[in-house]
């Protein structure tokens, strides 16, 4: 029987025994009450049959998924690996059930995760000696102690704290790290001095032009907020977030100075990591922080794609235009009234589409009180790409329709002509088939108004080929 829930060393011993052992799933009792082996039993501890090979990346897995809370997961866990034992391309098999509940058993494990390192509060206890130490309290889904301690030592290794929860609790104690049963909440001040700071720093980063409720929520589920000092301020903050972007609308008389500006938006670190993205909601906090290249100056937020996560065509822009920026959402500008017009022509229903851009912050030049809009350059695209393939990732479109050039090479990683590419469906590596058209704007810039017919019409019969390759 396994003695600490969420504990891999001791899974990763018992389980080498037994597979090396040769001993099947079926005749393992990982609770210890039924019939077959024990996990400490002859079978196991006198293997010798030598060690076996796993592929790395299920081993990473593993040491997540173990400190899953269903009671099934050490005997699945050893089912899976005495599989992949024998067939090296199990993980590939998506479609395995087995395989299924791993990667969604990985994945709520890695969003408790990301959860614990983002809204863990440490409460200040008092000095001792030349340490102070705190203590914080938290409520994970999962049994993800031991998974999580290692960050907080990382992140605060001067100081001694402890972090409480109902299962476990992690001590770094001059400069050692332990582990020990759970607690109560009532272990852990419910605030200190510190706290009326922190709230403070929240309110002043808090940027009312930069809200997105939705997002917001998904990124902070409201079972976080009862730990939250910041919690209590949203609501507030959240009214009057239309009233102050007005005020800050009336007072613009030119475009903010972007590094001050910056600096004040910024929202910390550990509120949203990069690496740590599970879902399109984070993705569209993390691009709103992104800082890869120095765009992000300038603009009003990062804009993100928006659709269905499961959307089977998705359109790749340039980049968000003047309007975009403002509104933080793709195509709510001039051009995106001409892609809707010639979307619903075509017949396609843009709310079945994924849409995004190939650069995620808008690139303009000030010229009095407008931005006149800029092409990115191939380095900007290419640094963006790494957005781009997160949001393809996730969506795992079946069909790609770059729209203009930028778009082209965001998608491909090549420059190519539109021309060269056009009238044809191409397949990109895994796959997903592309359609490379012109961009929307391009029908806004033509002069001659029967070379802009034309040129509609042939961007209609673009986007109702792809409208046939999708049904
Ligand atoms: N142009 C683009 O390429 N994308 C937008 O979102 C808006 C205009």
């Amino acid at each position: 029987m396994l003695v600490t829930p969420g504990d891999f060393a001791e899974w990763r011993s018992a389980a080498r025994g037994l597979l090396a052992g040769g001993v099947a799933p079926e005749d393992v009792s990982w609770r210890g009450s039924e019939e077959g082996a024990s996990l400490f039993g002859d079978e196991a501890v006198g293997a010798s049959a030598g060690a076996v090979s796993l592929p790395r990346e299920l081993l990473e897995i593993a040491e997540r998924v173990i400190c899953h809370r269903d009671p099934e997961v050490p005997a699945r866990l050893y089912r899976i690996i005495w599989r992949a034992a024998r067939d090296r391309q199990l993980l590939a098999r998506t479609t395995d059930a087995e395989v299924d509940w791993l990667r969604r058993a990985d994945k709520a494990i890695r969003r408790d995760v990301h959860k614990m390192h983002a809204f863990l509060r440490f409460r200040r206890l008092g000095k001792e000696a030349v340490r102070e130490s705190f203590a914080a309290w938290f409520e994970p889904s999962h049994h993800i102690v031991r998974l999580t301690a290692p960050f907080f030592q990382r992140r605060f290794y001067g100081m001694d704290w402890a972090i409480v929860t109902p299962d476990a609790r992690a001590i770094w104690h001059d400069e050692t790290l332990s582990y020990g049963p759970g607690g109560t909440k009532g272990e852990v001040p419910d605030s200190d001095i510190v706290e009326d700071q922190w709230r403070t720093y929240y309110g002043a980063i808090f940027n009312p032009a930069r809200v997105k409720v939705n997002a917001m929520r998904a990124e902070m589920p409201k079972k976080y907020w009862k730990n939250l000092p910041e919690a209590q301020d949203i609501a507030p903050l959240l009214a009057g977030a239309e009233a102050r972007v007005e005020r800050m609308r009336e007072a613009a008389v030119s475009i903010a100075n972007p590094l001050t500006d910056k600096w004040r938006t910024r929202v910390p670190d550990e509120l949203l990591l990069d690496d740590d993205v599970n879902t399109l909601d984070e993705l569209a906090c993390a691009v709103d922080r992104c800082t890869r290249c120095p765009l992000y100056c300038n603009a009003t937020q990062g804009v993100a794609g928006e659709g269905p996560e499961r959307a089977r065509i998705m359109l790749v822009g340039e980049q968000p235009g003047d309007q975009e920026d403002l509104q933080g959402r793709p195509f709510v500008g001039p051009a995106g009234q001409v892609l809707n017009e010639a979307l619903e022509e075509a017949g396609l229903d843009r709310r079945r589409l994924f849409l995004t851009n190939a650069v995620k912050h808008f690139k303009f030049e000030p010229r009095g009180k407008r931005r006149l809009h800029q092409n990115p350059t191939t380095g900007e695209i290419d640094m963006c790409r790494w957005w781009l393939d997160k949001e393809r990732a996730f969506v795992q479109p079946d069909l790609i329709v770059t729209l203009g050039a930028s778009a082209l090479r965001g998608v491909t990683g090549k420059s190519a002509s539109i021309k060269s590419m056009r009238s044809r469906v191409h397949e990109l590596e895994g796959g997903t088939k592309l359609i490379a058209t012109i961009h929307p704007s391009f029908l806004l810039r033509l002069p001659d108004r029967e070379r802009a017919a034309e040129e509609r019409e042939a961007f209609v019969v673009d986007l109702t080929r792809a409208r046939e390759f999708a049904t």
